[in-house]
């Protein structure tokens, strides 16, 4: 039991426990002497009730529905600013003038190509080799470049380092996806802005003139800042946990693509596209939502629910309008597979199992239906994400390096196992 002033009492044991306030949100209890005090561990394996660090980026109030990027509402950067000014903000903690938006801009345009020997990388794969297979890869092979931007200490080399992961990653997944696809290369181009040339990297061809559509750029873009960070995530808390013991910046990085591409996490929206497609008409979706509810069934509605946001994720709301202007601009506005989404969201809010469990649709729901409009394939989808959240991820781990009471992470455990007991010779077995 803990009471108001922090102090815990197990036992015969009484430990005093600081309690800490942060600017807005929760408390936190720092334990970080309860072991040496009282010869106990904490143990909480989902992190449901763990804060793994201080961090001044992104501020998310589930309960209220509220996500904030250096106080910034998520609405308001999301309608009036673009990625990269989203990405500065991220990375300096104020918006930038429009000075410091130009050099910035500028900066990371400068930074879009790879070397040219990167493209060998990708033959090592086969065609049909997951696109996320492919980005662990490869972006984990930037470690073996950039000599000069590897010393994590030097605060210069880990801007220099941030700034090239930002700019690499739209021209190394556009190459995962031509490779995936069999089509040649497009090398980046510096007059467009970042979600253009990201789209133009994709899907323009040597053939022909590519021009870029200004509704579905601007909806990349705005796609991007939707997932750009999300406060200590398990693939941030993957690049955290990484980046604590020293490694390479661009290891870490892939270290958190690698933890995004599971289905409860950043592939929720390959998978709930996937799930909308098995469901294919509006009739099939209560013999769906029966399956989601039985204790028996795995089945869950992919892009449904969400560890923090028990009230709707405010990205999901501005992902809908987003998916509906893409669709309109498309003539895709009766896609059966919205019509499905529209039903199933329709129900799934109204049902008792999922309003008693506060399974909201998250951000994963609409962005599925959005980028198969917009021509990539389900297998992107994921891609894309990482895409937009490596400005959280090396964010998040730029602070961490710069937090001085940064340490390396080494959790401990509740061991279960068998107590100690002797060899036995294999004779006698
Ligand atoms: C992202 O952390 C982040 O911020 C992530 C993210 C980001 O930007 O980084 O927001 C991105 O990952 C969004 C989430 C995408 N994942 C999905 O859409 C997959 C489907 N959702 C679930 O797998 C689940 O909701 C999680 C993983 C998102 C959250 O899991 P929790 O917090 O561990 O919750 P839980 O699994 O313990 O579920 C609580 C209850 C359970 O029922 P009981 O055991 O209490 O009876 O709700 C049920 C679950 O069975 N439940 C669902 C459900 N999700 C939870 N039932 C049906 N369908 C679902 N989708």
């Amino acid at each position: 039991m803990t009471d108001k002033s922090g102090n815990l009492v197990l036992g015969d044991k009484k430990v005093d426990l600081p309690v800490k306030s942060g600017s807005i949100g929760p408390d936190v209890i720092d334990i970080g002497t309860l072991y040496k005090q009282t010869g106990a561990f904490t143990y909480d394996p989902g992190f449901t009730s763990t804060a793994s660090c201080e961090s001044k980026i992104t501020y998310i109030d589930g309960d209220a529905g509220i996500l904030l990027h250096r106080g910034y509402p998520i609405e308001q950067l999301a309608e009036q600013g673009d990625f990269l000014e989203t990405c500065y903000l991220l990375l300096y903690g104020e918006l930038p003038t429009a000075a410091q938006k130009k050099d910035f801009d500028h900066r990371v345009t400068m930074h879009t190509m790879v070397h040219e020997q990167m493209s060998r990388f990708f033959t090592g794969f086969r065609r049909d080799a997951h696109p996320m297979a492919v980005m662990v890869g490869t972006v984990g092979a930037l470690s073996a470049f950039y000599h000069d931007s590897t010393d994590i200490t030097d605060p210069h080399q880990r801007m220099v380092a941030s700034l090239r992961m930002i700019a690499k990653m739209p021209t190394i997944a556009a190459m995962a996806y031509k490779y995936h696809i069999g089509q040649p290369f497009v090398y980046p181009q510096n007059d467009l802005d970042y979600a253009s040339n990201f789209l133009r990297m994709c899907f323009a061809v040597p053939c022909e003139e590519y021009k870029v559509n200004p509704v579905l750029a601007r909806a990349m873009d705005r796609i991007f800042i939707l997932h750009a960070d999300h406060e200590q995530n398990a693939s941030t808390s993957t690049v955290r946990l990484a980046g604590s013991s020293g490694a390479n910046p661009f290891a870490c990085i892939a270290a958190g693509i690698a933890c995004l591409w599971g289905p409860a996490h950043g592939g929720a929206n390959e998978a709930a596209l996937n799930m909308l497609q098995e469901i294919g008409t509006v009739d099939k979706i209560p013999e769906y939502i029966a399956r989601a509810k039985d204790k028996n069934d795995p089945f869950r509605l992919m892009g449904f629910g969400h560890r923090v946001y028990k009230n709707y994720d405010p990205r999901a709301k501005i992902m809908q309008k987003t998916t509906h202007e893409v669709l309109a601009e498309l003539g895709h506005k009766d896609d059966p597979l919205l019509q499905v989404a529209m039903e199933l969201e329709k129900i799934a809010l109204t049902d008792e199992y999922f309003i008693e469990k506060k399974l909201y649709p998250n951000i994963d729901f609409y962005s599925g239906i959005t980028l198969k409009a917009m021509g990539f394939p389900t297998t992107m989808f994921t891609v894309l994400f990482a895409l937009a959240r490596t400005v959280g991820w090396i964010a998040q781990w730029a602070e961490m390096i710069e937090d001085p009471q940064q340490r390396i992470g080494r959790p401990r455990q509740l061991y279960t196992g068998e107590p100690q007991r002797d060899y036995v010779p294999l004779s006698k077995r």
